[in-house]
């Protein structure tokens, strides 16, 4: 029997391919015979990220894009290239964000909703929900203009709960300066969903399909105060390490789900269920 999970031939953008996610989809599809280009920001990172995987993976294809992707003209104009070289899109995951980490000392009093500004606002939008837009309008078009393509857009358990504040609250720490999750990733991440479902039915007959995946918070040497509060609130009681989404995003990226369309995977070690 073929397998079903199997990406040889098929081509992927990774968007944030070079943060601590983006890598671990690229590992994903690379682990699958998948030709992957990471998008990001971040030169030095996307260096970084791209001497990682090519030495991982000696025979592959490995490309690295330094692309901001709130800026339709870059974006639009990347896709542009893969048009002139005769060369095709399959697969595009929206992983890019602006991920306030916990503990995010330098902005804590302003991470307060009270205090919250608009700048900060417009910025983690146009990230999180309008990159992802203006990546799905182009490299959709794209995959649509070839008969088939697949869209996963990597939203969060924040995509389904609201944040709990409680487990960002240090001992000693006056209330205003404590941190808070941003309103932004609440509607950046319920956004993706919307965007998700408008996706899988706006270029089915083009063979394109759209999902969801919605990981919950993954471990990466946080303050040991916060890990404590969080694992008590997730049914498994602990976090997700960086490598356990590879399965979902195998399994999201190839004729593993084919009937799969326009759905959010929630992967959180039951947190949202609790
Ligand atoms: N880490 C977690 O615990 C967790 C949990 C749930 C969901 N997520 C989601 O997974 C995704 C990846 O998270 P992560 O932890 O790897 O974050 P990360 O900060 O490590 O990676 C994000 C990457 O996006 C890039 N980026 C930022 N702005 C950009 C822009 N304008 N154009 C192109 N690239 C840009 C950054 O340079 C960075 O490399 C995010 O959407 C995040 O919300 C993460």
């Amino acid at each position: 029997m073929r397998d079903l999970f199997d990406l040889s031939g098929k081509r992927a953008i990774v968007t944030g391919g070079a943060g601590l996610l983006g890598i671990q989809h690229a590992r994903a599809l690379l682990l699958k015979n998948c030709e992957v280009d990471l998008w990001d920001i971040d030169p030095k990172a996307l260096r970084i990220a791209g001497s990682t995987l090519e030495a991982e993976f000696l025979d592959s294809s490995i490309t690295t894009t330094t692309i901001d992707i709130t800026s339709e003209e870059a974006v639009a104009s990347v896709v542009q290239t893969y048009k002139d070289d005769f060369k095709s899109i399959n697969i595009l995951i929206n992983n890019a964000a602006l991920n306030p980490k916990f503990p995010n000392t330098s902005s804590s009093s302003n991470s307060q909703f009270e205090n919250y500004s608009i700048e900060i606002w417009n910025q983690e939008i146009s990230v999180g929900l309008t990159g992802a837009m203006l990546c799905s309008k182009h490299v959709g078009a794209y995959m649509a203009s070839l008969g088939s393509g697949v869209i996963v857009n990597i939203a969060s358990d924040l995509s389904v709960i609201s944040p709990d504040q409680r487990i960002y609250k240090l001992p000693g720490v006056e209330e205003l300066l404590q941190f808070k999750k941003p309103v932004s990733y609440s509607v950046i991440k319920t956004g993706l969903i919307g965007l998700t479902r408008f996706l899988s039915t706006y270029w089915v007959d083009n063979g394109i399909r759209a999902n969801a995946l919605s990981p919950g918070g993954v471990h990466d040497n946080q303050d040991p105060v916060f890990i404590q509060s969080l694992v008590s609130r997730i049914p498994m009681a602990r976090m997700a390490e960086a490598d356990e989404y590879i399965g979902a995003i195998q399994f999201l990226c190839s004729d593993a789900s084919n009937y799969m369309n326009g759905q959010n995977l929630v992967i959180d070690g039951g947190r949202s269920v609790w």
